[in-house]
């Protein structure tokens, strides 16, 4: 790439930031009218809510900031290449995004869009799909080299179905192969597919498995969103409410850089809201289960919901906490009968609690609705914490861009 095509790139950083997101739902528009087959690879949830078209609009976006040194963006091309590996994207797709993309360019910005302009994006583009699709690639290698490892889709039974709370279940997920499961490390995801026929549709979503690497299966444990005011959720509802013991659903390989740093000396907080407790579910259950107790760090478990007919896992809680780990719990209920020791009313605040939370060294967990990790993300920065020991997972589309 010439410096003049990368001049021309960082020019439209500007439009980009002020019309990025109509550009990219132009774009989205454009690629499944042309390319219906995507409609099975996209969440169509995010497509309504505007959550994707914003998270590729702001990926687009810094890339064309740092089109001199795309190197600084390995980070995020890591984060959303365990996302594109678990949705099993192929190299060849990038070819029919990038047309799209191009395209679209051209459309949304009229005569603006001068020849040289086309030619340096379609460069960039080009570069960028050979980073990301290289990186993917090894994430791939990564997957298949393992035991019991694959990738793209593979059936799985489930086995077992156990209501955790009025609104959580968890489901058992058994290869369909009798084969063994890859191990994953704790924080991690699978994607689930399964047939919509209301759509006609196959449909992925992410779910952080809550369980332990053990070999065998793995635990999804799944939120009802149910909508008041907007249409139930697709998959969760189904998943709830139509599949059974017996039936196969599809699962791709465990992915995600949200994961627990396995220092165990190292004091850990783990701050959830809701069914955001999943992903730190499972790093509890692999520190409960590892031998390594004599040196083990501090462990402070925080987790807020709406009351305690949701709470869910908290009998296994209470098993952990007797289990001679060295854990301290504070569950915050908005609704709740009573205060004690351990157990508060309203959401989650640090501030009160903050003995058992700004411990020396700690590395830190977070994970539920994105407001709610802003606001915890905030307080531990304003009280000194460095921001690499605060790792965080959103259960949507990038939108905190906070470390
Ligand atoms: C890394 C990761 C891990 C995750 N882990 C978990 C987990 O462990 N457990 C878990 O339960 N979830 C988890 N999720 C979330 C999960 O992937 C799904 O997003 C969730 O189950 C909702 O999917 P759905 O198909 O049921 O809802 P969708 O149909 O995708 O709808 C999403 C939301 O949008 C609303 N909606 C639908 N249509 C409209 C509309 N027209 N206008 C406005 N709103 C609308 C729905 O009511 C719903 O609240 C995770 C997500 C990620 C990215
Ligand atoms: C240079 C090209 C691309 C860029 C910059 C890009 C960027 C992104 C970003 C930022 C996300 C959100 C990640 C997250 O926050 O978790 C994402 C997700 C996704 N990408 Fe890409 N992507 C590219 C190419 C592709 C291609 C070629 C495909 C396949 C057709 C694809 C399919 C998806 C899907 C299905 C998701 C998840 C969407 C969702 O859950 O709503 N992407 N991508």
């Amino acid at each position: 790439m010439t410096t003049e095509q990368k001049q021309l790139v960082k020019a439209t950083v500007p439009v980009l930031r002020e019309h990025g997101v109509v550009l990219t739902s132009h774009f989205y528009k454009r690629m499944f009218l042309h390319n219906p087959e995507l409609k099975h690879v996209f969440n169509m949830g995010n497509q309504k809510n505007q959550k994707q078209q914003t998270a590729l609009a702001m990926a687009v976006l810094a890339y064309a900031e740092h089109i001199e040194d795309p190197s600084v963006l390995l980070p995020v091309v890591d984060s959303i290449g365990h996302k594109h590996t678990s949705l099993d994207i192929r190299p060849e797709q990038y070819a029919i995004v990038g047309r799209h993309l191009i395209a679209s360019i051209q459309e949304v910005l009229g005569e603006a869009a001068t020849p040289e302009l086309v030619e340096a994006w379609t460069i960039a583009y080009r570069q960028l799909a050979a980073l990301m699709s290289g990186h993917e690639q090894i994430l791939y290698d990564q997957q298949t080299q393992k035991i019991g490892g694959w990738a793209g889709w593979r059936p799985f039974i489930v086995r077992k179905k156990v209501e955790e709370s009025s609104e959580i279940t968890s489901f058992y997920l058994y290869p369909s192969d009798g084969g063994t499961v890859a191990d994953f490390m704790p924080g991690q995801y699978i994607s689930l597919r399964l047939f919509l026929p209301e759509l006609n549709l196959w449909q992925p979503r992410q779910y952080s498995l809550s369980c332990a690497p053990n070999g065998r299966y793995y635990r999804i444990s799944v939120k009802r969103e149910a909508g008041t005011t907007h249409p139930d959720g697709m998959i969760s509802n189904r998943l709830h409410d139509f599949v059974q013991e017996g039936d196969v659903v599809d699962l791709s390989a465990p992915a995600g850089s949200f994961v627990l740093q396995q220092d165990w000396s190292v004091p850990k907080v783990f701050i959830s809201g809701g069914v955001g407790q999943t992903p730190l579910m499972a790093m509890l259950e692999g520190i409960a289960g590892t031998n390594e107790r004599e040196a083990m760090g501090r462990i402070t478990w925080i987790h807020g919901c709406r009351s305690e007919a949701v709470h869910a896992f908290k009998d296994r809680l209470q098993e952990i906490g007797g289990s001679g780990i060295p854990l301290v719990t504070h569950i915050f209920y908005d609704e709740a009968a009573e205060e004690r020791e351990g157990l508060h009313k309203g959401w989650v605040e640090l501030n009160p609690i903050k003995s058992d939370v700004l411990l020396k060294e700690a590395h830190y967990y977070l994970c539920g609705p994105a407001p709610f990790i802003a606001k915890h993300y905030t307080f531990l920065v304003e009280h000194g914490v460095a921001s690499q020991c605060i790792h965080f997972e959103e259960f949507g589309p990038a939108s905190l861009h906070l470390n």
